[in-house]
């Protein structure tokens, strides 16, 4: 049986990737912070639908490097680690504070980066290891006013790139599917004109749903897909990238 590691099962697209993953057989550590609620109600589910798979939840803050160093110990196997985390933050960066810029790093960047190191060697084990990152296009085009959250998703491009290369020999592949505008609680403090003034802007008209973003974990995760690394997937509706 598989095993993936969802960081952010508590979000609107890590939940869209549980449901998924559950479905198609996929035993599970569905991680939360402060929604530990919604993941224990999620593996209540799980449990009734799929009583041949397993779930069990982690609770993590991403921005204390000790409490996810502790993850590691947590797992006996693993499969696939998934990072559907994140936050972002609003404002000029030069009116932003050093320790907002530090945690959105460190939440985003720095824990995953320093979880992948211990985790290495049971992805290695099975020979078709299999690590994705939620980044965004503004990862690639950039954004004003978001300049930290799109300065740490480029950054989770440039590990891919370049890590992938020293994994590609263990079977282990790394990737990033990078959205555009996702219909999430993320971006909940829009207003309707804010976005369907965000909305004009797509060449689709409108922003994505989140079974459209977690449809490409799904296909990364597929054994079939293990050509497949060192990649930035936008999927944006076509919009800025
Ligand atoms: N929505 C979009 O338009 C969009 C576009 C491009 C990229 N993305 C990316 O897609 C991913 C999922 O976003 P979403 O739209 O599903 O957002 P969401 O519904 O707001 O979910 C955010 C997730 O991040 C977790 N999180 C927040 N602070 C954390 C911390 N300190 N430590 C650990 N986990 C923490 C939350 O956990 P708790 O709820 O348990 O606290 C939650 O699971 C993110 O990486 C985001 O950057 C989203």
């Amino acid at each position: 049986m598989k095993w993936a590691l969802v960081v952010g099962a508590s979000g609107d697209i890590g939940e869209k990737i549980v449901l998924d993953l559950a479905k198609a057989g996929w035993s599970l550590y569905l991680h939360a912070n402060t929604g530990g609620k919604r993941v224990s109600k999620l593996i209540d589910l799980f449990r009734v639908e799929y009583p041949k798979q397993d779930f069990l939840q982690i609770s993590t803050d991403f921005n204390d490097l000790k409490q996810v160093e502790n993850i590691a110990s947590q797992l006996f196997t693993l499969d696939a680690l998934i990072f559907a985390q994140g936050t972002t933050s609003y404002g000029l960066f030069s009116q932003s504070t050093y320790a907002n810029t530090a945690k959105i790093m460190q939440m985003q960047v720095l824990s995953p980066l320093r979880l992948i190191q211990l985790l290495e060697s049971k992805l290695a084990k099975n020979g078709y290891g299999r690590i994705i990152f939620l980044g965004s296009v503004y990862g690639g085009s950039g954004s004003a006013m978001e300049v930290a959250y799109s300065t740490a998703k480029g950054a989770l491009s440039a590990f891919t790139n370049a890590y992938s290369k020293e994994v590609a020999s263990l079977g282990i592949t790394v990737n990033v599917i990078a959205p555009g505008a996702v219909d999430t609680k993320m971006n909940s403090a829009f207003s309707d004109s804010q976005k369907s003034a965000i909305d004009n802007q797509i060449p689709m008209g409108r922003f994505a749903v989140p079974s459209e973003i977690s449809y490409w974990i799904s296909t990364v995760l597929d054994e079939k897909a293990g050509y497949l690394t060192g990649q930035t997937i936008y999927v944006t509706g076509g919009w800025l990238k």
